[in-house]
């Protein structure tokens, strides 16, 4: 397990204007999968890889997200008159799961400026990103490998993923050389949502980063781009081109991911997830196996 890094930062900002109006009053964050928000899986990820001390960037709805994570004496007490041990467990379970910090964005200016938000709490220690709508599935461990590549080769890291070349407008694109680790790249580019003829690679960037502290510099001297949004993108451009920096190297993930923040992932994440587990999953696929037949005769009528 990692020894040196322990901060986790996790951005939970933005509007979500994806997902609403679920999101008019919830952070996105908040959305169930299966039986607990997107945000708890991505805090029991760090805290699988050896980090403890998470600092939550929080916008406007951000008492739904502070709650999830701290004590409800009146709900324990019940759960305990009624002897419910089970549920009693499952409610605590995201309480004492680690050391939480909140900061305020204020104003959501793009994840480059949340990420900067960490700045004070970070101090002059390498950190790592975590996108709070991004979920890597637990049996697939990436965070760990990042952390390793990090103390390794001293240079900041992002996770990428293989997509579609039909996909790859929706990602960052990342320029990359090869190194001695199959599994590891150098990034000696990056290129925000390209269309399918001018991506660099198929190599998109994913929401894991193990972060060097100069970011945070580099961010103070980042033009926020048309909307007014600081891109955490563009600072990492800025650090990979940097003959002076230690660069920016990318490990490459091969495991399962659901992007929680769109609605058909976010559907087919719960479906998938549900349908895996022990408790809900040999009623769910029987049923899914059922409507699927069902479905069958309307799908051959289009
Ligand atoms: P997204 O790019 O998914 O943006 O942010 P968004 O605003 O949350 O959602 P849509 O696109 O409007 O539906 C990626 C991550 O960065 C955080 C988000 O909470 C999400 O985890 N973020 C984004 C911030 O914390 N602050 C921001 O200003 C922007």
């Amino acid at each position: 397990m990692n020894e040196r890094i322990t901060k986790a930062v996790i951005p939970a900002a933005g509007l979500g204007t994806r997902f609403l109006p679920a999101t008019k009053a919830m952070p996105k964050e908040m959305l169930p999968v299966v039986d607990k928000p997107a945000i708890q899986y991505v805090v029991e990820e760090a805290v699988s890889a050896g980090l403890t001390d998470i600092l939550m960037v929080t916008g406007r709805n951000k008492n739904a997200l502070e709650n999830h994570f701290d004590r409800v004496a009146e709900l324990e007490a019940t759960l305990e008159a009624k002897g419910d041990t089970a549920k009693l467990e499952t409610v605590n379970e995201s309480t004492g799961l680690a050391d939480m910090h909140y900061v305020r964005q204020g104003d959501p200016m793009g994840l480059g400026h949340a990420v900067h938000r960490a700045k004070m709490h970070v101090g002059d220690e390498p950190f790592a990103v975590l996108l709070g709508d991004d979920l890597i599935d637990a049996r697939d461990p990436l965070l760990s490998r990042m952390l390793v590549e990090q103390s390794r080769r001293d240079a900041s890291i992002v996770a990428l993923l293989e997509v579609d070349p039909d996909q790859i407008h929706l990602y960052g694109a990342a320029a990359v050389e090869s190194t001695d680790d199959p599994e590891v790249v150098r990034i000696t580019g990056l290129v925000e949502k390209p269309a399918k003829e001018a991506a660099p690679s198929n190599y998109a960037v994913i929401g894991r980063y193990v972060l060097k502290p100069e970011v945070f510099d580099v961010l103070e001297g980042t033009t926020p781009c048309r909307g007014g949004e600081i891109q955490l993108t563009d600072a990492l451009m800025t650090m990979a081109a940097d003959p002076g920096s230690s660069g920016v190297y990318g490990v490459v993930f091969r495991g399962r991911r659901y992007d929680t923040g769109d609605k058909l992932e976010y559907i087919k994440a719960v479906v998938q997830l549900a349908a895996e587990r022990d408790d809900l999953g040999p009623d769910l696929r029987a049923w899914l196996a059922a409507y699927v037949t069902e479905l069958e005769p309307v799908f051959a009528s289009h």
